[in-house]
């Protein structure tokens, strides 16, 4: 199981408890994390602006555009969005980000404490000690919270007797004395009693990957989207480095940042939960569609695509009703004619596909997945093959809303597929 397919699957299980405990599924709204969190922000009284003296209460007017930065424990999603009328929110891009959040740097501490004591001593201390370690790792917790960029003071970091026991044990000398002369980290680290002292240089460079990273992220997008306004939200966003290496880095802009950053998610889910309609357009994230027959053309459609139905060469192409990147009203509405490839078919089955391209072709392609099949009865076959099926599809608040009608008799069938998790493309190789 991967990473993503455990998460997936935690979320259903506590959806299943939420439901069972007589919570609706009418009253139960899932919040998508960035939309959360920039509707929250488009509220957000703004105490902390850079350049501002007074706690002033501004609230971001109709088009103006933001990035809400959320820098949580695992990842930093950035999604920037429009204030459209009436204080509603547009989506302008799709989020983007990677594996830079707060964890990074306890990651990098760990990596050093490795460095600094050894392979083989801290192998024996994570593996033998590991109430020991979860100590260590809460200590460092509570010291990464109050660095800043301009702190000079040493970091004390409170190591847990084991840690001086398996040194001794296997290299035979003391911890106090060793450190301070070997590891490579001569003047930089020393031992007083049971504390490690770090410089504040030293200990800053636990959060230069995550920081290079997003900064390198945040100036790219910068160069497609125009914005003057950064949110910064999520828990890692409560780092004053964090905050203070931002602002540096983009000195002309309104950097936004929050007390209650780590809040800002949990505050906006529950503004939207009151709400909804508050997120009027979002950006799809992949290319939706129905798969449909066509004539194989020869020399055009590779061989691998013909399927012959009633003697007749058919390939099994991609229609598509919305694509990648492209932006879609909530509640609107796609619409198309499917017509019936064989004269006597009594049932049309519609296959919804997503796919991860932009301009799929055919649905057997490796960058599409079958979301599901809707079927539509068509016993009357006087028509022939002139007999059509129309298609509408609906972008809802977090599910797309599938509805066939038999053009003749009417006759609708309708489906919805969840956009937000176990139809997700990514999983499909779970
Ligand atoms: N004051 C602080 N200084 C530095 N880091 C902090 C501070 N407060 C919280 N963090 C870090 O923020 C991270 C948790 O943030 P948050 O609660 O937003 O994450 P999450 O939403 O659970 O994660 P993700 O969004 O990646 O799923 C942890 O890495 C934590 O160490
Ligand atoms: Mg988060």
């Amino acid at each position: 199981m991967t990473d993503r397919y455990k998460i997936v699957n935690t979320l259903f299980n506590y959806i299943i408890t939420v439901l069972q405990a007589g919570i609706t599924s009418k009253d139960l709204r899932l919040a998508l994390e960035p939309e959360a969190a920039s509707i929250y922000c488009k509220e957000l009284i703004v105490n902390h602006e850079e350049n501002s003296q007074s706690s002033e209460l501004s609230v971001l007017r109709e088009g103006s555009k933001f990035m809400v930065v959320d820098m949580g424990g695992g990842t930093v999603d950035v999604t920037v969005r429009q204030v459209v009328e009436e204080r509603k929110l547009k989506e302008l891009n799709v989020a983007t980000g990677g594996p830079w959040g707060g964890s990074k740097v306890n990651n990098n501490f760990m990596a050093f404490m490795c460095t600094l004591l050894s392979q083989e001593v801290w192998n024996k201390f994570c593996s033998d000690y590991m109430s020991e370690k979860l100590e260590l790792e809460r200590e460092f917790e509570r010291k990464k919270r109050y660095i800043a960029l301009d702190s000079d003071n040493r970091i004390l970091i409170k190591l847990p007797s084991a840690v001086r026991e398996v040194f001794k044990e296997i290299t035979k000398k003391d911890l106090n004395n060793a450190v301070a002369i070997e590891g490579g980290y001569q003047g930089k680290v020393e031992m007083k009693r049971d504390k490690l002292k770090l410089d504040p240089k030293l200990f800053q460079s636990f959060f230069d990957d995550s920081l290079n990273s997003i900064v390198k992220h945040l100036k790219k997008l910068l160069k497609v989207i125009e914005t003057d306004t950064f949110f910064l939200v999520g828990g890692f966003a409560e780092s004053p480095l964090v905050c203070e290496t931002i602002r540096k880095t983009f000195p002309g802009k309104r950097i936004v940042s929050h007390d209650d950053a780590g809040l800002c998610v949990l505050k906006g889910a529950v503004l939207y939960g009151h709400n909804p309609k508050i997120v009027t357009a979002r950006v799809c994230k992949y290319t939706y569609g129905t798969e449909a027959m066509r004539y194989f053309i020869n020399g055009y459609d590779p061989d691998e695509q013909k399927v012959t139905i009633d003697g007749q060469p058919f390939c099994k192409i991609f229609v598509k009703h919305a694509e990648m990147g492209q932006t879609v009203s909530i509640e609107d509405t796609s619409k198309c004619e499917l017509e019936a490839v064989s004269a006597t078919m009594t049932v049309m089955t519609i296959p919804v596909f997503v796919s991860t391209e932009k301009n799929p072709v055919y649905t057997s392609i490796p960058s599409c997945r079958l979301l599901g099949k809707v079927r539509v009865a068509m016993p009357d076959i006087s028509g022939g093959i002139n007999r059509k099926v129309i298609v509408n599809i609906t972008f809802g608040e977090s599910e797309l809303m599938f509805e066939a009608i038999n053009a003749k008799s009417g006759e609708k069938v309708s489906a919805s597929y969840d956009l937000l998790g176990e139809n997700d493309p990514e999983n499909k190789n779970s």
